[in-house]
């Protein structure tokens, strides 16, 4: 797939030579890599399979696509629907569908208690109806993603109706220079304390104009696919 969200680079597009506290960014795209890989092998034939956004998505679709299985997959953006028909994925509108078997997307930020901050490529609303809808949910990711705690920002997808409104209401948050969601919502980031995420998730929930937050709890979450070197960490959710 050529992009992972609105204004970020493809899975190609990061220099080898960059390090990331240590690790070669081509390590850390290996690692996206093999979690990717070992999550598409968990899908079984005839499954709805929800499909992520991103840079480690962009593994799955042709490790899922080379798997030749019968499958009915939603996609959570534009850019992931048209990498996953391009690769041959049955990919549908996710309007007729009520449940899905197994989900499978990237993260930004994991911590040990297993709260994911999602959205860095602003599609965190349609990656959590997917996921929610979804009987497994599974997160995959390089290592460079496990934090010992979660740290701002985090991504909200806004209603563009009384916006400055809501902006101020949510300071300190910033609207990312962004073209909107594909549902019309403007894209922000939350950079306040991320110190208590059940009390921060429920805060942005009910704070009005507020479509979703990128903060997916524990509860929603399977299985955490985490790839460490050629290793491959299975951390179990609910
Ligand atoms: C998009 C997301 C992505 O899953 C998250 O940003 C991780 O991206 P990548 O796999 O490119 O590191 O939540 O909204």
């Amino acid at each position: 797939m050529s992009s992972g969200g609105p204004g970020r680079p493809g899975p190609h597009a990061v220099a080898n030579v960059d390090r990331v506290d240590g690790v070669s960014s081509q390590a850390i795209e290996n690692e996206k890599r093999i979690a990717a890989e070992a999550a598409a092998e968990l899908v079984i034939d005839g499954s709805r399979v929800g499909l992520g956004t991103g840079s480690t998505v962009g593994y799955l679709l042709p490790a899922l696509a080379r798997r030749g299985l019968d499958l009915t997959c939603v996609a959570t953006s534009v850019a992931t629907e048209i990498a996953g028909r391009e690769l041959g994925l049955n990919v549908v509108a996710f309007d007729q569908l009520d449940r899905l078997d197994i989900a499978i997307d990237g993260a930004d930020q994991i911590d040990g208690a297993g709260w994911v901050i999602k959205g860095g490529g602003g599609a965190h609303t349609r990656e959590k109806i997917v996921a929610a809808a979804a009987d497994r949910f599974v997160v995959i990711s390089s290592s460079d993603k496990v934090v010992d705690a979660l740290s701002a920002p985090v991504p909200l997808e806004l209603l563009t109706y009384g916006l400055a409104a809501t902006l101020r209401a949510l300071a300190p948050c910033e609207l990312r220079d962004v073209p909107p969601s594909p549902d019309a919502g403007a894209i922000a980031d939350y950079h306040g304390s991320v110190e208590d995420p059940e009390r921060l998730a429920a805060w942005l929930a009910g704070t009005p104009g507020v479509v979703d937050h990128g903060l997916f709890p524990p509860s929603l979450i399977s299985e955490v696919i985490v790839a460490r070197g050629s290793d491959v960490q299975r951390i179990r959710g609910h």
